[in-house]
């Protein structure tokens, strides 16, 4: 497996923090673009910046966009993720600090510096990609791939409009850009993620096997852990670490489907939908590898090592 050179754009979240983690055990990472998503702005730089702490590595860190392109969101994911969205366990101040520059003029900047090299893996909402994508548009051209955490390709998804995923539902008119934008991307689904839950007792041994990774990771998902066990969410269920896990080791996906994804911007029960073209009747040319499954034992392995478990 070759190491792949990553820019993530994030709203770190306890997912998003596993993610993080896998990135780099498994990429080099050249940055984190962060945005409002899981909670509001401060709290989603602070953690990312937590994170680079923990892992004592000197990624930047870009603070973003502090709210959707258009409409202000109809909910944030604090009552999964914690008030601070890392389970509210009161860590210290982190000393690394963020950048100055932002997120979005980020994105063009290293995109320039490294044209053809970087994989932008996306684990929030679209904002800040399509706050960069409006301002320069031939960004797409300079990116080796884009591998998006986001959508329910078949309507079961996890906010208040039922067909809608959390983080194209907080801000469709930014999925809306980066999805007319980029010409293929790789969609891994709120659909897949619960595909690709794992037993509870295997959680449980990475966290008792893990080295501090492992401990700051069962520290913060006490909240989420909690929100699933009571909503039925079966087994340990990271959405971010499945699309990092497609972006790491694309040789991971042993299924999936090529098709056209819009988002539907006006719906009144089904804003921020992921319409897929299943049967590629509306003409529109296919812009989403949409991952169906991924090899099960891989992606543990891949989040085992994340955590610092022994072979
Ligand atoms: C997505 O929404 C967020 O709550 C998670 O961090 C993940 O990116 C799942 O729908
Ligand atoms: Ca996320």
């Amino acid at each position: 497996m070759t190491r792949p050179l990553l820019l993530i754009d994030t709203d770190p979240g306890v997912d998003d923090a596993l993610a993080i983690l896998m990135a780099h055990a498994h990429a080099d990472v050249a940055a984190l673009t962060v945005a409002a998503g899981n909670v509001g702005l401060e709290h989603t730089v602070r953690n990312a910046r937590k994170l680079v702490e923990l892992l004592n590595v000197a990624t930047p860190v870009h603070p973003g966009c502090p709210s959707p392109l258009v409409r202000a969101p109809e909910e944030d994911a604090a009552f999964v993720h914690g008030t601070d969205g890392f389970g509210d366990v009161g860590y210290p101040e982190p000393r690394p600090q963020a950048s100055a520059e932002h997120a979005a003029l980020a994105l063009i900047r290293m995109t320039h510096e490294k044209p053809g090299e970087l994989t932008l893996v996306a684990l929030g909402p679209l904002t800040n990609l399509a706050l960069a994508v409006r301002l320069d548009p031939s960004l797409p051209s300079r990116v080796k791939r884009l591998v998006i955490m986001g959508g329910a390709v078949t309507g079961h998804g996890n906010t208040g409009k039922i067909p809608a995923e959390f983080n194209i539902g907080f801000d469709p008119e930014a999925a809306h850009v980066v999805f007319e934008a980029f010409p293929m991307f790789d969609l891994v689904d709120w659909e897949a993620t619960v595909r690709h839950a794992f037993p509870d007792e295997v959680y449980e041994s990475w966290s008792a096997h893990g080295d501090e990774r492992a401990t700051f990771f069962h520290a913060i998902f006490g909240t989420a852990r909690l929100f699933n066990a009571e909503h039925e969410r079966a087994g340990f269920i990271a959405a971010d670490a499945l699309a990092m896990a497609v972006a790491v080791d694309p040789s991971i996906v042993t299924r999936a489907e090529t098709r056209h994804v819009a988002i539907e911007l006006d719906g009144r029960l089904t804003r921020g939908a992921t319409v897929v073209d299943w049967h590629g009747r509306l003409g529109g040319k296919p812009n989403a590898r949409i991952v169906l499954d991924v090899d099960q034992a891989r992606f543990g392995e891949l989040i085992a090592q994340a955590l610092g478990v022994p072979a």
